[in-house]
């Protein structure tokens, strides 16, 4: 059985082509103010639901319930066929368009020569997006992520939004550092969640550290494009960051790459997930 995601997009992709319309190679920083005009109408009410209803009482609520990880027990392999199951009503011909990006990203990561810890964070880092299968809304599980408990930068998407998230009226959350210590480290800071942080914490204890920081925070614009929140960053996030700012390109741009021939893969890939998995992970 096929199931949707439910919300106003028609598909959790849509979200990804607003970003990289928006990140556009060669568009000037002067065009990122006009990213409205990139945005349709289903992407920009997802951004007002995500904005509204991500507080930091959710995000807590979330990682209670996900942190056990007793959702699933599955391998990379069937992470990958389950999220294929996931509706896209945006374009019904292409069956496999779930695996094709992760495939298109890990090849792309591959032809540029880049280690093998980063072609595995690239075939698996939208993985998290199983939330929606087990009735997550589009809302939380994609969006660009961004911290909660903290004043909200106007780096992020649609600021305005953000006035009607009940946090925005409590004034413990809504100065520059809020619950925060100064550059206390982005480990202590809590973003919105999504599939960033699900999928961080059922892959950390199998990658080394910067494939870690890549999976965790490449939703994270406001950060590793925009340069906001610097002032909760330590030195080894600003270090690490360098590997987010590495990867983000092929996650952006390798979309319109030729269609990776699963198939012909399948050796190659084996090998790579064996390499950094073991055969059952829990989710
Ligand atoms: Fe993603
Ligand atoms: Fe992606």
């Amino acid at each position: 059985m096929r199931v949707a995601a439910e919300g106003p997009m028609e598909s959790v992709d849509q979200w990804d082509d607003f970003v990289s319309s928006r990140y556009e190679a060669g568009k000037e920083k002067e065009q990122f103010r006009n990213y409205r005009a990139d945005a349709n109408p289903g992407v920009t009410e997802f951004y007002r639901q995500n904005h509204a209803l991500q507080t930091l009482d959710f995000v807590l609520a979330k990682k209670a319930e996900y942190g056990s990880r007793t959702k699933a027990r599955m391998s990379i392999q069937e992470a990958m066929d389950f999220l294929n199951t996931l509706v896209d009503d945006s374009d019904p011909d292409t069956d496999l368009s779930q695996i094709e990006h992760l495939m298109q990203t890990s090849e792309a990561i591959r032809a540029g020569g880049h280690p093998r810890w980063m072609i595995a964070a690239g075939l698996v880092h939208d993985l998290g997006k199983v939330l929606c299968l087990w009735g997550e809304p589009q809302w939380a599980v994609v969006g660009d992520t961004f911290p909660v408990g903290c004043a909200y930068s106007d780096k992020i998407v649609f600021p305005e939004f953000f006035d009607a998230n009940p946090d925005s009226r409590n004034p413990l959350y809504q100065t520059k550092l809020g619950i925060y210590e100064p550059n206390c480290g982005l480990d202590r800071v809590h973003l919105s969640w999504g599939h960033d942080e699900f999928i961080y914490r059922v892959t950390r204890d199998y990658l080394p550290e910067p494939a870690q920081y890549v999976l965790r925070y490449h939703s994270f614009y406001a950060a590793h494009r925009e340069g906001a929140y610097d002032y909760l960053m330590n030195d080894r996030d600003r270090e690490m960051f360098q590997w987010v700012r590495t990867f983000n390109p092929y996650d952006l741009y390798s979309k319109g790459a030729a269609r990776p021939d699963a198939k012909a893969l399948r050796p190659y890939y084996e090998d790579l997930i064996a390499e950094f998995f073991p055969p059952k992970l829990d989710w």
